[in-house]
């Protein structure tokens, strides 16, 4: 008996030691509260693990050949006992980690927990938000089925635009010109070498930082009853392990009810119409609907991706972490850009799509100008004329306009998704 009782009490010592390597021995009250971080970041990683796990599985059986990755993938799902739910498991969480890591940087954002002294680790969590959605791009090549094959036929085609370098990085990218063994190859290399490699270093220097920076950013309006430390096992570790295990009771039964998609076998001759990119680059692609190419798939992205990252470095006065949430000019700071971006956004894509032909006008303009230049200073010229209004009507704080800015280009780059994705037909035409 007293044997047994020794053992429970090493076996929860050398527990509590492998965590604490992660975590502070106590941690304030206050960062306990389950709305303040949602448990976010704790599910990116749970997801992450969960990848590793079952891609190493799907690897014990995957052929990264075009002759037979597609056979391979159908002998997973068909012939490999829970082969199908493996697949799923890992399809579905890819996607969910995306969202799950867009949300985790939302919490960061809106917190304040980019600034100084977090302001490295927010540029650390966009490298990883990118890695993310690398990872996940690389691995939808690999069932070379229809989906997959004209998916990333059609996103690395979008960098034939980009002026001077685009053409050379595709064949990079590709391994030659078109998408084809080569592409496969790559493609395969990063998915399970390069990009999990990279994500493991930037991971471990997010987790570094995190504590570093003395732990989670704490919460508005912490209480002195807030400040007091408390044990972080069990009381941090406890809740911990009821989100990860409600996470992966979720993701199997999500996994148990929806098959991963796999059309027909790869056919480089002929392309579905339409043929789209992958959800998450939707957005540039219904860009390159209204836009000189040129300026949706370089300038835009590149001006926005920059200014992301570079929000923290705006250097705001007396802003501390603590974004002040209760105040009166809070609300519609979050509120208004959302509600601008998800009513602006469609009428300008209706708008350009049936009412303005820009180009047929102006004819002797080159179309860099009359389709991108002009259109990018005309959105400037209505971002100025909503920055005026909050200034006007709300709060003249840089932080609060900074706030402002981020949520409507966040609001419109959902919505463009959202457009390209769901009401996208034929030829890309727009349909209910
Ligand atoms: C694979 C993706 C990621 C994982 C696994 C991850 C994990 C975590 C974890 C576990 C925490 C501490 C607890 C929490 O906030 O939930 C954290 C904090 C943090 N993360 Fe991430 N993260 C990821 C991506 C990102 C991204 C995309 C950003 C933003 C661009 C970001 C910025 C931060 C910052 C600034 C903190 C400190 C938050 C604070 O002090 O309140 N992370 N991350």
């Amino acid at each position: 008996m007293a044997t047994s009782q020794n053992y429970k009490a090493q076996r929860n010592t050398r527990v509590r030691n492998l965590l604490l390597a992660i975590h502070p021995g106590k941690v304030p009250a206050a960062n306990l509260r389950f709305t303040h971080t949602f448990g976010l970041g704790g599910m990116a990683l749970v997801i992450l693990l969960l990848q590793v796990f079952t891609g190493i599985l799907l690897r014990f059986h995957y052929d990264a050949t075009p002759a037979g990755a597609y056979q391979s993938i159908q002998f997973i799902q068909n012939n490999i006992v829970f082969g199908q739910l493996f697949r799923n498991i890992h399809y579905w969480s890819g996607m969910f980690l995306i969202v799950i890591s867009f949300l985790h940087l939302l919490r960061v954002f809106l917190s304040g927990a980019f600034l100084p002294p977090r302001h490295w680790n927010w540029v650390i969590g966009i490298v990883l938000f990118l890695l993310v959605v690398f990872i996940n791009f690389t691995g939808y090549l690999l069932p070379w089925d229809q989906l997959s094959y004209w998916a990333v036929t059609v996103s690395t085609s979008m960098l034939d635009y980009v002026p001077l370098v685009g053409q050379g990085i595709k064949e990079l990218i590709r391994g030659g010109a078109g998408v084809g063994a080569e592409t496969l190859t790559n493609f395969y290399t990063f998915h399970t070498a390069v990009l999990p490699g990279l994500i493991t270093i930037f991971l471990v220097w997010h987790f570094w930082k995190v504590r570093k920076n003395g732990g989670v950013i704490l919460p508005r309006n912490t209480t002195e009853e807030g400040l007091k430390l408390t044990d972080t096992y069990p009381h941090l570790v406890n809740r911990e392990m009821v989100v990860a295990l409600a996470l992966l009771a979720f993701i199997l039964v999500f996994s148990l009810f929806f098959d991963a998609p796999l059309l027909e076998k790869a056919n480089p001759a002929f392309s579905p119409n339409p043929a789209k990119s992958p959800w998450y680059f939707q957005g540039i692609q219904e860009l390159l609907l209204h836009f000189h190419p040129v300026f949706a798939v370089l300038i835009i992205p590149f001006l926005l991706l920059a200014g992301f990252t570079l929000f923290p470095f705006f250097n705001y006065k007396n802003a501390t972490g603590k974004l002040d949430f209760t105040a009166a000019t809070f609300k519609p700071i979050i509120v208004l850009p959302v509600l601008t971006g998800l009513v602006v956004t469609p009428v300008l894509v209706l708008v350009d799509e049936y009412l303005l032909h820009f180009q047929q006008h102006t004819t002797a303009i080159p179309s860099w100008i009359s389709e991108g230049l002009f259109s990018l200073l005309f959105l400037a010229g209505l971002t100025w004329a909503f920055v005026v209004f909050i200034r006007l009507k709300f709060s003249k704080k840089k932080i609060d306009i900074v706030l402002a800015l981020f949520i409507l280009f966040t609001t419109a780059y959902i919505v463009l998704t959202l457009i390209g994705t769901f009401f996208r037909g034929e030829g890309m035409q727009l349909i209910l």
